[in-house]
């Protein structure tokens, strides 16, 4: 049995490691034969720089190189799709990846921003399980069920992918861009802005990110962030700070209120991971988080 991983390109490769570390043979496909023969060097260069970092916990399981699709997918257990984002493309590439994988195989596409539905309709093997580049790095895998992709499906890949040491995140419908990619969308429409209006440079944006909010979300996401940064957790920082981020929000022409409603539900997701009365330990631990990633890019620098 092994992985199929169809696309040598960045996110094949990237998806190669994260499969052979975790002990899959994996049969990796690329038309193109420039990129078969770029790619040993490219994964042997990624092995490399996991083991110098001493996060490397077994030797990693063989990868063979493939010129022709029926080959790759010969022994497939799971079949992960690299190919270039455009739809013509995948839709005909999933034609043929539904027709020659082994029967039951889940076919999972790395893709950005194309849901199932529109590549693969109907096909209830089909789902999106986006990762963030690099996917070796980076472990967060978002997984995108169409209206049609089995449950069965979507909980084989999940642990799969979990058992991996991937963190999958199962979105319960379709969206476009995901989670991902909305959330850096968000920052990204605002930075754009903030240039645009002469608020402040290109590199000042960066640096904000980089040595305020971007450290802290190393560490913590921004509903912990909100929940840790006031005492009395996030249904106070509603409180306070909500009519002021409802006014930014309204200057860039949105309007989507922090309502009661929405508060206390996000409030009660929190307390159920956080009671109040561990707080203080968790605001602890958090500092203690910034000071081993301060104390690891001074080692790094
Ligand atoms: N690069 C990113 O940041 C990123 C992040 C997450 C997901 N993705 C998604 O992953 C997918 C691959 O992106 P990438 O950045 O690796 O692209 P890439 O251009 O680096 O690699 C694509 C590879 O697919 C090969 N290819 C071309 N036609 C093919 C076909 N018919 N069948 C199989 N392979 C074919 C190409 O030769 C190339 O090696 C895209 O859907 C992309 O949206 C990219």
């Amino acid at each position: 049995m092994s992985i199929a991983v169809i696309g040598a390109g960045t996110i094949g490769v990237g998806w190669a490691v994260v499969f052979a570390r975790a002990g899959h043979e994996v049969a990796l496909y690329d038309p193109d034969p420039a990129r078969r023969e770029a790619a040993p060097a490219e994964l042997s260069l990624r092995f490399g720089e996991l083991a110098e970092f001493g996060v490397l916990d077994r030797e990693p399981a063989p990868i063979a190189l493939h010129a022709r699709l029926e080959e790759a997918l010969y022994e497939a257990e799971h079949v992960q799709e690299c190919a270039p984002e455009d739809l013509a493309l995948k839709r005909e590439l999933f034609a043929r990846l539904d027709a020659l994988a082994p029967p039951g195989v889940p076919l999972a596409s790395s893709s950005s921003a194309l849901t199932a539905s529109r590549f693969a309709p109907g096909r209830a093997r089909v789902l999106v399980a986006h990762p963030g580049n690099p996917p070796h790095l980076l472990p967060i895998v978002e997984l995108v069920p169409a209206p049609f992709t089995s449950e069965a499906v979507v909980d084989r890949v999940y642990a799969l992918l979990r058992d991996a040491g991937m963190s999958p995140v199962r979105l319960r419908r379709e969206i476009d861009g995901f989670v991902f990619n909305r959330l850096q969308g968000a920052v990204l429409r605002e930075a754009y802005c903030l240039v645009r209006d002469g608020v402040v440079e290109v590199e000042d944006i960066d640096r904000v990110m980089r040595e305020g909010l971007g450290r802290r979300y190393a560490v913590i996401g921004p509903f912990e962030t909100a929940d840790l940064n006031t005492r009395g957790g996030i249904e106070e920082h509603a409180r306070r700070l909500g009519p002021a981020y409802a006014r930014m929000g309204a200057e860039r022409g949105q309007d989507d209120p922090w309502t009661p409603e929405l508060v206390a539900h996000v409030t009660a997701q929190r307390r159920a991971l956080l009671p109040l009365t561990d707080w203080d330990e968790r605001v602890e631990w958090r500092d203690r988080m910034l000071l081993a990633l301060e104390r690891a890019r001074r080692e790094a620098s």
